[in-house]
């Protein structure tokens, strides 16, 4: 198993290129079973989670062809692929396939509408939490669907195709509000989505679904309106850019010292997150180009943040600032309202020296003037890269383990952090 090597103690200083958003990315190639035409998805990621998750499509009959490099490009250019679900043969989405990866259980939506049925493996638990599907299905239901779930798997049928319908959600959920998307899209009649998630990745999917010849009206607000149409076609989409890979880098510079710009970063899909990193005490500046974080001098301010749905402090990027915060001047306190029992990372950034306190949903960190290397543990995806950020600034040297958590939702992380000077390198075996 691979294993990340850091030396903490120097700054950052350059350029990050920031990749397409993994969690856009992954819905969009579901919505590529909505068509038996060809969806062009540019500048997705490279990571292990789109390569799974071209695995689970495959399963249903679905063809992904990624063409090769061209002259001019380097490593780090990002991949297009081509879906084409011209015959989807396979309706079922195993335990296997879908326990690796929950927004894999997302099929069940697209499957539904074009084919009238899906049997999809409910996801399991997962590190950071219980994680329900029950809202999931509350949608489909409203459109019509018939539900039963069955040793593990939800089985949904829709014999005479979905209808539309109203769906509230009592909750802000985003794998629900890309269920009820992708149900309604086909559906016969108008839906409409109450207290929709507004994340920019739910805008990005409804703006490739309309270039697809859906017909979808408000997504980014929290009422979304879809007249069902009776066909999608091929269409060509490049990915919005990683809002949450962008807050991480933000606060490795942050945490570090120095002046990084992040290349192709857009400030409006993370402003919270920004005004945030700024309260601490970096300079937060944006152009054309991206967005540039700096830091010379000066200690980091402690802050006060609660994590929502969007346009909030995301909770993806909790352990990051979480990280920050234990070597901030000061106590800070993180209220984590999205999932309960994500503070894995808090056992192991105290491995580092860190000094936090958890009281249900609320962390207290007291700064400290120093951490140190430590072998630490990933356990989750964005716990392990909180670890990273720590190790940057640790005296001496960590050695995360299981790195596989990392692979999932970061490209090429320690490449990039070793062109802005930081001594990060992977250790294979
Ligand atoms: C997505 C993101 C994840 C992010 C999360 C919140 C992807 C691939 N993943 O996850 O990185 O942390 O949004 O921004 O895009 N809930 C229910 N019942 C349900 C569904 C959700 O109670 O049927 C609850 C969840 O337990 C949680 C809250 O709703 O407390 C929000 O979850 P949700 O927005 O659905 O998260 P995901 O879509 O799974």
């Amino acid at each position: 198993m691979d294993r990340i090597r850091i030396v903490g103690g120097r700054q950052l200083n350059g350029a990050i290129p920031i990749s397409g958003a993994k969690n856009a990315t992954l819905p969009l190639m579901i919505a590529g079973l909505l068509t038996d035409q060809t969806l062009t998805l540019e500048n997705v990621p490279r990571l292990a989670d789109v390569g799974l998750l071209q695995r689970i499509l495959g399963n249903h009959g679905v063809d992904i062809m990624v063409p090769g490099k061209r002259p001019g490009d380097t490593e780090h250019d990002s991949q297009t692929l081509q879906i084409s679900a011209t015959h989807i043969v396979d309706t079922t989405a195993p335990y296997e396939l879908v326990s690796k990866m929950r927004a894999s259980f997302w099929v069940v939506a697209p499957l539904l509408a074009r084919m009238g049925e899906a049997k999809v493996s409910l996801p399991g638990g997962c590190a950071i939490g219980t994680r329900p599907v029950d809202l999931l299905i509350m949608a489909m239901e409203k459109l019509g669907a018939e539900i039963e779930i069955e040793a593990g798997y939800v089985i949904a049928r829709a014999k005479k195709g979905l209808r539309g319908g109203e769906i509230v959600f009592p909750k802000v959920t985003v794998g629900g509000t890309h269920t009820a998307l992708m149900a309604a899209v086909l559906a016969n009649g108008t839906t409409v989505i109450e207290n929709a998630a507004r994340e920019p990745e739910v805008t990005d999917v409804a703006d490739c679904l309309n270039k697809m010849g859906a017909k979808i009206s408000g997504a980014g607000t929290s009422r979304i309106v879809i007249d069902g149409v009776a066909k999608l076609n091929g269409a060509r989409h490049s990915v919005l850019p990683d809002r949450i890979e962008t807050g991480t880098y933000a606060m490795a510079v942050a945490m570090t010292g120095g002046d990084v710009m992040l290349e192709g970063a857009r400030p409006e899909l993370l402003q919270s997150a920004l005004d945030t990193i700024a309260q601490t005490g970096a300079e937060v500046t944006s152009n054309n180009h991206g967005i540039r974080i700096k830091r010379n001098g000066g200690g980091i301010a402690p802050v006060e943040v609660t994590t929502e749905p969007f346009p909030g402090f995301p909770t993806d990027l909790q352990a990051q600032l979480m990280a920050l915060m234990t070597r901030a001047k000061g106590t800070s306190h993180i209220t984590e309202t999205i999932f309960e029992n994500r503070f894995m990372h808090v056992q192991e950034l105290a491995r580092l020296g860190a000094r936090i306190e958890l009281d249900g949903e609320t962390a207290t960190i007291k700064g400290v003037d120093k951490l140190k290397g430590a072998p630490v543990m990933a356990t989750d995806l964005r716990a392990s890269v909180s670890l990273v950020i720590a190790a940057l600034a640790a005296e001496g040297e960590t050695m995360v383990n299981r790195v596989y958590h990392l692979d999932r939702g970061f490209e090429r992380l320690e490449s990039k952090l070793a062109r802005c000077g930081a001594a990060i390198e992977r250790v294979s075996g």
